[in-house]
């Protein structure tokens, strides 16, 4: 019998669910996918539901499409940014998570610059806790829409060869998708200059380089990373100049890959740095229609984790 809901209250990372639930939530997207296309785009679903959005870091399309999905299913929301907050007083995020329990939200979505930060409140809350991206370690919600993405054009998630190329050390956005494909069966190929590299990559599962026309040769997907310099520690590379000529998708590189390859990339993205402007707005690139499934992802997590259970219901 296939499964019918979510094994956790909550969604912390990629790392805890198993292929079963990865389809799940796919499958609920998908047909979360055609309320999106109706001219009254809502639904009675969460009706009655309280969601906080806790942004602590910045974002655009991650707070917005936890917005939108959660109003699109009727849930009421509310957005809570740093600056706005009591934690500009001296509260601690944990008072902060107690107080906002004290009003019993069902779901708390939560982004902030530290890893496990997401794990860590989910113990004082009895809302579900979406993580919303933690520091350099998880941001399933964009491994997800990534994944529906990838299933659109390609219709399978196994057997592809996907090249992840930019910012791995410092990307949660590569661990997420590396642990995703990984479950579903696709073979991942990262690159990036070795600075860029984590330590003990091979315990990730992936192949690495750091020749992009090896990357991108036979790739069915590319996935283009962002510079995290927010993150960065040190300097890791002698210029940006010399990082896109390495390491930038251009229309030169582009040739060297399959004509049907996909070019993602999770945004923001940062043109004439990672990505020319032609690749980002060219044929092949998808980036648009990853952020127009992050919608559905997020109302198919909102549904199963604090509305009804079956993928197979009526919305
Ligand atoms: N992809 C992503 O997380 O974008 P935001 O930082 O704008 O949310």
């Amino acid at each position: 019998m296939s499964l019918t809901s979510l094994k956790s209250k909550d969604l912390l990372g990629i790392e805890q669910l198993d292929k079963e639930e990865i389809e799940l939530i796919l499958n609920t997207a998908e047909s979360m996918k055609e309320i999106n296309t109706r001219d009254i785009k809502k639904v009675p679903t969460l009706r009655g539901k309280t969601v906080v959005n806790l942004f602590l870091e910045p974002s655009t399309r991650t707070r917005t499409s936890f917005e939108i999905a959660a109003r699109r299913l009727s849930a009421d929301t509310l957005s809570i940014a740093a600056a706005t907050s009591s934690l500009t007083k001296g509260e601690t995020l944990i008072d902060m998570i107690k107080n906002i329990e004290a009003m019993a939200p069902d779901a708390i979505v939560i982004r902030h610059s530290s890893s496990g930060v997401p794990h860590m409140i989910s113990k004082y809350t009895k809302a579900s806790v979406i993580n919303a991206g933690d520091g350099a370690h998880e941001h399933p919600t964009q491994a997800l829409l990534d994944a529906l993405t990838i299933r659109d054009y390609k219709g399978t998630l196994q057997n592809l060869k996907v090249a992840i190329i930019g910012d791995i050390l410092y990307s949660r956005v590569a661990r997420s998708n590396i642990l995703l494909l990984n479950k579903m069966g696709s073979k991942v190929y990262v690159c990036a200059p070795p600075t860029l590299i984590p330590p003990q990559i091979e315990k990730l599962q992936v192949s690495y380089t750091s020749n992009i026309y090896e990357a991108i040769e036979d790739s069915d997907v590319i996935m283009m990373l962002r510079l995290q310099l927010e993150r960065h520690l040190h300097t890791s590379f002698p210029s940006v100049r010399e990082y896109f000529k390495l390491f930038g998708l251009d229309t030169e590189k582009l040739k060297h890959a399959k004509k049907d390859v996909l070019i993602m990339h999770p945004g923001p993205i940062n043109r004439g740095v990672e990505i020319a402007s032609e690749v980002a707005d060219g044929p092949s690139s998808v980036i648009l229609n990853q952020v127009d499934n992050g919608v559905a992802i997020r109302m198919a997590l909102l549904y199963l984790l604090i509305g009804g259970k079956r993928s197979e219901d009526n919305y």
